[in-house]
């Protein structure tokens, strides 16, 4: 029986090789590997600065503690994402402000981000969802003009780009998720990069008990560093990251040009963007026959996986629902009822791509 789950690391024996290493050195904690991995994400996103951390919430988290976010303020994030975008602005004491985002390409729309800007405002926080970046010069223009913080969630997006730059360096942080299903993986991980020598200071001292020099603390911390551990498996997967990416474009290429069913809607990349697919996010219109989940069902029985990212837009989440309000992002709440990932993954060979496009290619 055919299974196919929708997300698979990619780990081999290098990687086994590093941390086996790293156990036998006898120094587990944060050391030279965590050193050296911040150092080539740095070069590699061509970012000044990088600051490794235990996964990307934290990075989230200090990003906007360096910048002096807290109580009393506001930030500016999609509505369309993962949980941790906004819970990251509420752990500091600021307020979340939800915008939509745009149908097509799933990112945060300019325009709404412009509109949603107060007096309180110091921040927007852009999600690079699912491998593409968000409309990096329509939100940079936003910030410019009211002069407030770009923050870059690039949890989804090691290695994508704008205009040929990678992603990371375009705001004043960078922030990104190591988490196993990622483009890349150190199991749980996360960096921060940022051009800003005092910023990356000051991530430093909060991720590791706001401690300046040794027992003197100077700030609130948190305990959020990375092991060398993780650095060792985060190093190979960095040499490894530029082939995975490229997998994952050629896997979205042979689904743009082999799928095709009425009323499913495969994902439009915008001019200028290099999209790195950490999902394939199909969209379910009313012209397609089948309900999203008779669909997940149906693949399910000819053993492919998918998943809904996300099921619910964060408005919409108990955390943050507020009751009677008129929805302020339909087409997040509409994509959360519509889309759905299929499996793009770097260890997908070519049947298994024949076999799901021939499974899709049959619903009509
Ligand atoms: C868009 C986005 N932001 C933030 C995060 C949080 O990262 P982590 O799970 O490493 O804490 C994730 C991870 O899934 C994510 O997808």
């Amino acid at each position: 029986m055919v299974q196919i789950p929708v997300a698979r690391p990619a780990i081999g024996q290098d990687e086994i090789s590093a941390v086996t290493a790293v156990l036998e050195s006898g120094m587990l904690a944060a050391g030279e590997r965590v050193l050296e991995f911040e150092k080539k994400f740095a070069d590699y996103c061509s970012t000044t600065h990088a600051v490794a951390m235990m996964n990307g919430t934290a990075a989230l988290h200090t990003a906007l503690l360096a910048a002096d976010i807290g109580p009393g303020d506001e930030v500016i994030v999609p509505s369309f994402s993962f949980i941790a975008t906004a819970t990251a602005v509420s752990m500091t004491g600021a307020k979340p402000v939800f915008v939509d985002v745009n149908e097509q390409t799933f990112g945060i729309d300019p325009a709404q981000a412009e509109d949603s800007v107060t007096p309180k405002t110091r921040a927007v926080i852009g999600v690079h969802l699912f491998g593409q970046p968000f409309d990096i010069p329509g939100i940079q223009q936003v910030c410019d003009s009211h002069n407030l913080i770009l923050i870059e969630d690039a949890a989804q997006a090691q290695g994508a780009m704008y205009n040929g730059a990678k992603t990371g360096g375009f705001g004043q942080f960078g922030c990104f998720s190591f988490y196993a299903t990622k483009n890349m993986t150190t199991g749980e991980g996360g960096m921060v990069t940022t051009g800003d020598k005092a910023y990356s200071e000051r991530l430093r001292l909060l991720i590791n008990h706001g401690q300046s020099e040794k027992y003197l603390h100077t700030r609130l911390g948190y305990n959020y560093r990375m092991t060398d551990i993780a650095a060792a498996i985060g190093l190979v997967q960095l040499k490894k990251l530029e082939k995975f990416n490229m997998r994952r474009r050629k896997n979205a290429e042979y689904y743009d040009t082999h799928i095709s069913v009425n009323g499913l809607v495969t994902p439009s990349v915008a001019p200028g963007m290099y999209h790195v697919y950490h999902q394939y996010v199909i969209r379910l219109t009313d012209e397609f026959p089948m309900k999203r989940g008779d669909f997940m069902e149906y693949l399910k029985v000819k053993g492919i996986g998918t998943a809904v990212h996300y099921p619910l837009p964060i408005h919409h989440q108990p955390l943050y629902a507020r009751a009677n309000e008129p929805d302020s992002c339909p087409v997040s709440t509409s994509l959360a009822s519509s889309v759905l990932s299929i499996p793009v993954h770097p260890l997908l060979d070519q049947k298994e791509l024949a076999y799901i496009c021939d499974a899709i290619n049959r619903v009509k």
